[in-house]
């Protein structure tokens, strides 16, 4: 008898000890729960902010770099475009450094415009005067339209073109003209300054005729420079220059 209650005695620790076990189980699951949903938590947090700072850097680098697009865009919206001839010219006798050239570096030196040089595909123009008239005389009863070498910058980005050349005959080379049509509409919606040199003709109508070219546009008033003092009298070239940019409003 004693023994069996010895026994009773020892089963009813050990069911004892068991619930224990089973209790302390009980409560650690919880706690593990919690822990790894708080770590889970802290978790996603953290990649939620390190993605939210992620995208605060990108938009401010994406803003910073629409700024610097917009800076350059500011800082590049004027384009010089000019046609000039080097070799023998009228008055002048054989030049290195053409005369409508000239007045191009200065407007871009001015106004910090790029420059665009309509250069001949075939370069077939003489180098000597006499001849040069003769073709360009053939060109212009032709009206044929001779072909430009090189891409044109993407003419979006300019607000204000000037575009410049040597009178021929008192008009546009007629080179011009291959520009003003395969540009028609790049050009359209622009504010165009038109300038010439010459030896005596002026403008002679470049800015109708660039208006009848580019009807969608916007046309200053043009300058007429002669070439002679292109050459000869820059100081007084430049103030001129500078003047009719100023009275622009640039
Ligand atoms: C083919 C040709 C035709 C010209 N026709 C005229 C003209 O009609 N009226 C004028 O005043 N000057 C005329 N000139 C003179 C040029 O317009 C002047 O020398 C100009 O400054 C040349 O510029 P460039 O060196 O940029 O080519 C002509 C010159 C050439 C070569």
């Amino acid at each position: 008898m004693r023994k069996r209650g010895v026994l009773a005695g020892i089963l009813c620790l050990c069911l004892l000890f068991a619930g224990c076990q089973a209790a302390d189980n009980n409560n650690a699951q919880p706690e593990a729960e919690v822990e790894e949903s708080s770590s889970e938590a802290s978790v996603t947090e953290e990649v939620e902010e390190s993605s939210s700072e992620a995208s605060a850097e990108e938009s401010s680098s994406e803003a910073s770099s629409a700024e610097t697009e917009e800076s350059a865009s500011a800082a590049s919206k004027t384009l010089v475009v000019f046609f000039s001839r080097t070799g023998e010219q009228y008055t002048v006798g054989v030049i290195d450094h053409g005369n409508t050239a000239i007045v191009a570096e200065m407007i871009s030196e001015e106004t910090g415009a790029e420059l665009f040089e309509v250069l001949p595909e075939d370069d077939h123009y003489p180098m000597t005067y006499a001849e040069l008239t003769d073709v360009a005389k053939q060109e212009q009863n032709d009206n044929a339209r001779p072909a430009y070498a090189g891409t044109v910058p993407d003419l979006a980005q300019y607000d204000t073109i000037f575009i410049g050349a040597p009178v021929w005959w008192g008009d546009w080379p007629m080179i011009m003209y291959t520009f003003f049509e395969e540009n028609t509409e790049a050009l359209s919606g622009k504010t165009l300054v038109p300038f010439s040199t010459h030896e005596g003709s002026g403008l002679s109508g470049f800015d109708k005729k660039l208006a009848s070219a580019i009807p969608d546009s916007t046309i200053l008033e043009g300058l007429a420079i002669r070439g002679n003092d292109c050459q000869n009298q820059q100081d007084s070239v430049r103030e001129t220059v500078k003047s009719w940019i100023a009275e622009l409003g640039m």
